[in-house]
């Protein structure tokens, strides 16, 4: 595998996202297969997307990464955070350790649909996680307050779920994930159903935020352009059961323009080109 190295803690100093280490792991949903032999790293801080095939085993992949599931084969490995010191890796090789890391480490996901409370107003569904871990109510209002200000919502904090747009539900349900300030934010295709400028202009959010928060993204998209838009590397998953390919780095100054320019196109045509290649020259790709 590309940018391989394992164990290894590094830049555990400079960022407060978790490492994640995936390594052959296969899942088996009642006797059928699902994921063959997975393989990816992310560095703590990295952004690494997930592209490939519909059913092809990313959501499963993410929900494994998350604790949600536990892998047949294989293992999930967290490296250290900026809060702990060098030695102190947090490693979870079997599901129980995952579990454990998820939910001492604070891993955040965020789905399609942002799934808010229909019931609650903007600000209770936002500090929703806070209120799980027994944050005192007035800490976690101000909490909440404070992301929705980030996704400039802080006008809409009254409002409930129906009342909003869809791209304003996602912002809602992104500032949920971050409420926590997770180390792991899992992002499973979070801008799929919104129109395009509205996408672009959530693209720029999660990078914005991504950035100040310094944590770890791990984002699941069907758009090759928001992949390579987004991420350090792009992972394609193919096939049934679902592989992984060799992850391309992207290399690109982060900047809003990039998108027309030729590495932008060029880059995307190396994961267009993994995304439809047969089966048989999958087999030979796959790590
Ligand atoms: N809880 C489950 N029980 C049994 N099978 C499942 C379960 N969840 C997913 N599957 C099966 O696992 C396979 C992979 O599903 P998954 O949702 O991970 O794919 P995906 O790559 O996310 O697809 P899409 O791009 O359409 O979202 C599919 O065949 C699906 O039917
Ligand atoms: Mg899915």
């Amino acid at each position: 595998m590309r940018n391989a190295s394992h164990g290894t803690v590094r830049n555990v100093n400079l960022h407060g996202g978790l490492g994640v280490h995936v390594r052959g792991v296969s899942h088996i949903f009642d006797g059928l297969q699902v994921i063959q032999q997975a393989d990816l790293q992310v560095e703590p801080g990295g952004f690494l997307a997930i592209v490939g095939d519909s059913g092809g085993g990313k959501t499963t992949l993410l929900r494994l990464i998350g604790g949600l599931l536990a892998p047949t084969r294989g293992e999930i490995v967290f490296t250290a955070s900026g809060e702990m010191n060098a030695g102190e890796s947090a490693r979870g090789t079997s599901s129980q350790s995952t579990q454990a890391v998820a939910q001492t480490s604070s891993i955040s996901f965020c789905f399609q649909e942002g799934r808010l409370l229909p019931w609650r107003n903007v600000l209770d569904n936002v500090a929703l996680p806070l209120e799980l871990n027994g944050v005192l109510a007035h800490e976690r209002r101000a909490a909440a307050r404070e992301m929705l200000a980030k996704m400039q919502l802080s006008d809409s904090e009254n409002k409930m779920p129906a009342q909003l747009s869809g791209g304003m539900r996602m912002r809602v349900a992104m500032a949920r994930a971050l409420v926590t300030r997770p180390k792991l934010l899992l992002l499973d295709e979070p801008f799929g159903a919104l129109d395009e400028v509205t996408r672009l202009a959530l693209d720029e959010e999660l990078r914005q935020l991504w950035l100040d928060t310094g944590t770890t993204a791990i984002l699941v998209t069907h758009s090759i352009q928001e992949a390579v838009s987004l991420a350090q590397q792009v992972v394609v998953m193919r096939g049934k059961p679902g592989r992984t390919m060799q992850s391309i780095a992207i290399d690109l100054p982060k900047d809003a323009a990039h998108r027309t320019n030729m590495q932008f196109v060029s880059l995307c045509e190396r994961v267009y080109q993994q995304m439809t290649l047969q089966s048989k020259e999958v087999a030979r790709v796959a790590q």
